[in-house]
């Protein structure tokens, strides 16, 4: 089978390198000339610098998002019998932090607008396992957070926030990830705001859990960030508290996103100008355009259409050498990996009908108006007017 190049991808990551490349240049350059490779200056400068664009008290950087998933619920108590509720069509790393905290992944279904959990189906998930609500901001847009926290101080359950996808996203004014107990975010190349390779950042007012993730991401030991420079200087002791993990924030990649958080706003605008270019030259067709809620400032990670013969139309936009994805479908509970759960097709009818039709259009911060159009016109082409 012949596959046409592709002309518009998903993401241009070089276009974003070149577009910062002095700046970005030089920031890796002071690392490696300062020996300092891992802890140090930098991941503090970015920690510091991230929880304040949060309004988060604190910030603490790790090796990716699936690691900042994983470290919170441990943080937060999540171990054997515990029960998180979650849902279906989310990346892997949300349910696999559960499993591998030895708690019990609870699937509930989500909105049919914004396709994030949905508030008034929580309390049929709830039992006396249930520790912690996990709660995704999917393709950037923030899930209603307002009726979930009411749940969840109304039953004693802790939330954490899956941002992975929605850096820079505003729910009523205030950041995604410093609104639940704890924030986790992806900052893997092709996210909002991607460092030089994996990493990831947590976010939480609590100063206990704060802590208890710094030592988690560093082996066990119990050391601050300057702690870590009074060890090499042989002015502090060795103590292991804990059997942790190494899933610390590099030197290098917090350098880069050093460069990069300062026009996080203004690439996010861009996105959203994309979103609002796209919906102007797709309205009148038989597609269901992404919601936008008032309340929120939807980041636009990705531009999810929902379309009648989802396949032709992704067929046709490949022969025209437009990339498109069908993010997280099938849904997790219909992959193989969780079969066991025994949750088959008819489980999340809401969740479910959305997969079936869903499109995500390429969308990043320097793509041009003429791509744009260039899409919008693809889509035309096969997708009918609306009846
Ligand atoms: C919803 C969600 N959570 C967590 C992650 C994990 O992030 P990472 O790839 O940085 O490990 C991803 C990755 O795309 C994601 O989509």
């Amino acid at each position: 089978m012949s596959v046409t190049p592709v002309r518009i991808p998903m993401y241009d990551l070089r276009g974003e390198y070149l577009s910062m490349r002095p700046a970005i240049d030089a920031a890796i350059r002071r690392v490696l000339e300062s020996g300092t490779l891992t802890m140090g200056p930098e991941p503090r400068a970015f920690e510091e610098e991230f929880a304040r664009y949060c309004h988060a008290r604190h910030a603490v950087g790790v090796g990716s998002g699936s690691a900042a998933v994983h470290l919170a619920l441990l943080a937060c108590g999540v171990g054997p019998g515990d029960e998180v509720i979650t849902v279906p069509n989310t990346d892997i790393p949300t349910t696999m932090a559960i499993s591998h905290c030895g708690a019990s992944i609870v699937w509930v279904d989500v909105d049919p607008r914004t396709f994030n959990m949905a508030p008034e189906r929580i309390p049929e998930k709830i039992t006396r396992r249930t520790k912690a609500l996990l709660v995704v901001h999917l393709f950037g847009h923030p899930a209603d957070m307002d009726p979930i926290m009411a749940v969840a101080r109304n039953e004693g359950l802790r939330v954490i926030e899956d941002a992975a996808l929605a850096t820079g996203a505003e729910y009523r004014g205030r950041k995604v990830g410093a609104i639940g107990d704890i924030g986790c975010f992806s900052l893997a190349p092709t996210k909002i705001l991607g460092a030089t390779g994996d990493a990831g950042v947590i976010t939480t007012d609590d100063e206990d859990l704060a802590a208890r993730i710094r030592v988690l991401r560093n082996y066990g030991h119990d050391l601050s960030m300057d702690d870590h420079e009074g060890l090499l200087a042989g002015v502090r002791a060795w103590t292991l508290v804990a059997e942790g993990f190494n899933e610390r924030l590099d030197a290098v990649h917090a350098a880069v996103l050093r460069v990069k958080l300062p026009t996080l706003d203004e690439r996010i605008a861009r996105r959203r100008h994309i979103a609002r270019l796209y919906a102007e030259l797709l309205r009148g067709l038989d597609v269901v355009l992404p919601y936008e809620d008032p309340a929120v400032r939807h980041a636009y990670r990705a531009y999810p259409i929902l379309v009648r013969g989802r396949d032709h139309v992704r067929d046709h936009l490949a022969r025209r050498g437009i990339a498109t994805q069908a993010y997280y479908t099938p849904l997790l509970h219909l992959q193989p990996v969780y079969r066991h759960l025994g949750r088959g097709v008819g489980s999340f009818p809401v969740a479910e009908s959305v997969a079936e039709r869903l499109v995500c259009l390429p969308i990043f911060p320097s793509m041009t108006e003429e791509q744009v159009r260039e899409v919008a016109a693809a889509v035309r082409e096969c997708v009918p007017p609306a009846a």
